[in-house]
Order: structure tokens, then sequence, then C-alpha cells
């Protein structure tokens, strides 16, 4: 016997529109609260618990929008459901960015309402069958690494305890750096299928010809240079768990590939007829906003809904302000230990310098800046001229704006300025093209594509990807 769901709250101005979501929903057995404006629901979701919350983009007093950043701030867990008008992809990304879960755009089927409220009603009961675990030694140790005190911090890491140990599809959305790799790991880390292997597939990093046959394997003369039979990595994560990376950089034709794969479990490799079947959880990331990829053709979207089950959002490091101190200390320790520096604190204008900058590059460039700033400090405390002179950098790259000179076309101007970047970049990145395109927010492909064309030779081999187990940057 399952508990009895919590009901539905539909938010919709119009009559009618809330009495079809009404029968819709209580035909399949849901409970359903109708309210007619933002400031009615806002004052039952103070009262009770529900399910979800389905909202329409429009309504008489605060719109649907507001209502969503106000539902997502005061109960960030709580999926929202937001119905747009007739085919205006743009609202569906601004529903999404104002924090709902998924969007409808009207009109739709039944069955379509009834798919987005049945996912919403599995992750309750995934969370809910979990919400009793008592966190485990192991599991402290996991979640610790997930440095934070801001609250959405806080929250995450009871989601990811909470998520974990079910074998619930997690999308992980976030800017570059914000931690989602950390994420990925710690919910395999912390899930029943830790023995088993963890594989990490960057989707932007493996030439797009070569994807397909990582993921899925091949037969043996399926193509030039197909010498022998290979086995995907799904089959190596046969009980465990498989982190697609950069998912919005996969191609169309692999996008199609891997919903199948999704919808069924099975999949063929290149070249072969045999179906073949694995039990793999799915965990994936992009820091692309992939509502914008949808909106694009880029990325499908019955794919995003298939990954879609949990969503993570990893906040910008700008918006938790309170959270630089501590992971700046929390990378002082860490890098104390490993370059053996006596460093121990923060000057108070090393801290003050700490908390004005913006950090576009996230947790990564906080933690790079820190490991940089103990190499350099001698003394006990870390100064601020130890760290970088962000206003400084800011200026200079204004200054370093390039100016027309001679007489070069535009096109040789701009060859000249994006080689100059380029090997700027590479340089700054000791020639890694892994960290070089994630810099530039190019796939690596696309950046060795780049070179090739301007002509840049960094004269060694660059380094290969390889699954690396989770949290390693981390171990104490
Ligand atoms: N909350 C955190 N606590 C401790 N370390 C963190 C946290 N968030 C990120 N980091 C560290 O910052 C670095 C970047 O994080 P990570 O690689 O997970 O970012 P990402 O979101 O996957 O970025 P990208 O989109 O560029 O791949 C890693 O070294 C990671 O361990
Ligand atoms: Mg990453």
């Amino acid at each position: 016997m399952s508990l009895p769901l919590p009901a539905v709250l539909v938010v919709d101005d119009e009559k009618n529109m809330r009495l079809s979501l009404k029968t819709v929903l209580t035909d399949e057995g849901h409970s359903v609260r109708a309210v007619e404006s933002a400031e009615d629901a806002l004052t039952v979701l103070g009262q009770e618990d529900f399910l979800m919350v389905i909202t329409d983009a429009r309504l008489g007093g605060m719109s649907g929008y507001e209502l969503i950043g106000k539902v997502h701030a005061r109960w960030p867990a709580l999926p929202i459901l937001m119905i747009t008008a007739y085919a205006t992809p743009k609202l569906a990304v601004e529903a999404i960015k104002a924090g709902a879960f998924d969007y409808l755009a009207k009109p739709f089927a039944p069955e379509e309402l009834l798919h987005a409220v049945a996912r919403c009603a599995e992750r309750h009961r995934l969370l809910h069958q979990n919400a009793n675990l008592r966190a485990r030694a192991n599991e402290t140790y996991q979640l610790e690494q997930i440095v934070g005190d801001s609250s959405v911090m806080r929250e995450l890491r009871q989601m990811v305890q909470t998520v974990a140990p079910t074998d619930a599809r997690v999308l992980i959305l976030g800017e570059s750096g914000t931690g989602k790799e950390l994420v990925a790991g710690a919910l395999h880390c912390l899930s029943n299928r830790r023995n088993a292997s963890y594989v990490r597939i960057n989707c932007a990093a493996i030439p797009e010809q070569l994807l397909e046959s990582e993921l899925f394997g091949h037969e043996k003369g399926s193509f030039t240079g197909a010498l022998k039979q290979k086995a995907g990595r799904v089959e190596e994560a046969d009980g465990g768990s498989i982190f697609l990376d950069e998912i919005a950089d996969m191609s169309r034709p692999l996008q199609a590939k891997l919903l199948r794969f999704l919808e069924d479990g099975t999949f063929t490799r290149v070249g072969g007829t045999q179906e073949l079947r694995v039990d793999v959880r799915f965990i994936a990331a992009t820091n692309r906003d992939i509502i914008e990829a949808i909106r694009q053709n880029e990325f499908r979207e019955d794919l995003f809904h298939r990954l879609n089950v949990v969503q993570f959002r990893l906040a910008p490091l700008r918006q938790r302000n309170q959270d630089v101190l501590l992971l700046a200390e929390h990378f002082l320790k860490h890098f104390g230990r490993t370059i053996k520096k006596p460093a121990r604190s923060f000057s108070r204008g090393a801290q003050q310098k700490l908390l004005s900058h913006h950090w576009p590059g996230n947790v990564r460039e906080l933690r790079n800046v820190i490991e940089r700033a103990l190499i350099l400090e001698t003394s006990n405390e870390v100064h601020s001229g130890s760290l970088p002179d962000f206003q400084i950098e800011t200026g200079l790259r204004k200054a370093a704006a390039p100016k027309a000179i001679g007489l070069e076309s535009l096109d040789q101007m701009m060859e000249t300025f994006e080689r100059e970047l380029i090997t700027a970049v590479l340089e700054e990145h000791h020639f890694s093209l892994t960290k070089s395109a994630e810099r530039l927010k190019l796939s690596r492909h696309a950046l060795r594509y780049r070179m090739q064309r301007l002509n840049i030779n960094t004269g060694s081999d660059t380094e290969e990807e390889t699954a690396s187990p989770p949290g390693k940057d981390d171990a104490p």
C-alpha cells in the first residue's frame, strides 16, 4: 500500500480552465485544490502540503512568473508546472528561468498533463521513501565534500542524500564551475550502486562520430578503424551509474538513440543487430541553457523530459556570497596540506577582496585563486596582495580590446584577435584543451577545430578524457 499523495494545487484565473484541469486530474485519482490567483495560492501553500503547483502564466493580479519566483524561494523543493500560451517557446524559457520544473504549452492533450503530474508523483514517492534514511559515516563524508552554508547549499545536500539511494534520473544544471560533477559523483557514491562502476562520459570532449560507439560499443568492421568488437561504456556501467556530462552537446541523431535507450533500456552496438539490455542509473549535466538549446532545435524536448525526473540547479557563486569565505577556507586547508604551506587564514583585506569579486568562473575560479595565493604567500596569513587584482584584470581585458590598424580586412583582424585570444587562454591553462575549452565555453572538439583552422600548434599532444573517480579533487 502506498501513502496517499498530497493534493495538486491548480492556479488559474479562468474558471473553465480550473474546472477542466480539476476534472482531468480527479479522474486520474489525484486530489486537487484550485485557486484563482497567485495571492490565494501563496496563502494555501503556507497552510498545507502539496504535491506540486500547476499555474497559468497569465493571472489576474501577480503573474505566474512572479508566483513561481516566490514559491521557488520559499519552497525550493516544490515542483511547479507552468502552463504557457500558445506556441511561444520564449515563455517556456522564462518559466524555467523563473524556477518552474517543467512547462506545457497550450493547447495540450490531457495525457501530457497527466504525464507531467505522474512524474512529480513518482518523484514524491522516491523522495518520501527515503526521507527517513539516516546518514551513514560514508554519507556524511561525501556530503561534507559539498561545502556551503547558504540555504540553497544546505537544501542541495539534503536533496543529494534523499535522491542518491533511488534510481531516479537526475539532471544537473548550472554554470561552469558550480559543482555539477561533484554532485554527480556524490549521487553515485551515496547510492546503492556505489560498489558497481561509475562511468563518466563528457559528450563535448569526444568527437561526434566516436561518441556513439563509445557509449553503445561497435561490432568488428562496422566502420573504418573498428578492427575488433568493442563493448559500449553503458555495458561497463551495468548495475552502476552513468554520468553524461555536457549532454546538450550531443548530436541530434545520437539523442534519438539515447532516447530509445532511456525508454526501454535496450540498444544495439554500432553495426550490430542484436538488441542488448543493461541496468544503469542516469545522471546528466550541462552548463548550457538547455531550454534555449531546445528552442534552437539542438536538443530534443522529449529527451529533456525523460532525463528531467529530479532536477538539481546549482546556483552561481555570486548568488551565495556567504559561501565564498567558507569555500576559500576549505580550499586553503586542502591546498595547505598538499603544498605544505603555513597560511592558515585570510587577512581582512583579502576577505574583502574575495567577497567583492563576482566569480564568473564560480567555485572552480575560487579554487584556482586560492591555490595560486597559497603558492605566492610567504606569511601565515593570505594577504590581498597574493590575490589577483580582479578589478585591474577586468580593466586590462577592456584595454586589450583590438583596434583597427593597417590595411587588414575585418576577417583578418578577427582571425588575428581570435588566434591571440585562444593562445593566451591555452597558455593560462598550461595547454590543457579541456580547461581552455571550458574557459572559452566551447566543446573541446570545437576548440581543436578552431586551433587547426587558425594554425595554432601547441607542440604537444593533448590530454585524453578518462573516467575519474568522483571527488578525487577533494580527497584529503
Ligand atoms: N560546493 C562545493 N564544495 C567544494 N568544492 C566545490 C564545490 N563546488 C565546486 N567545487 C569544486 O570546484 C571545482 C569545479 O567543480 P565541478 O567540476 O563539479 O564543476 P562543474 O559544474 O562540473 O563545471 P563545468 O560545467 O565547467 O564542467 C571542482 O574542483 C569541485 O570539486
Ligand atoms: Mg563538469
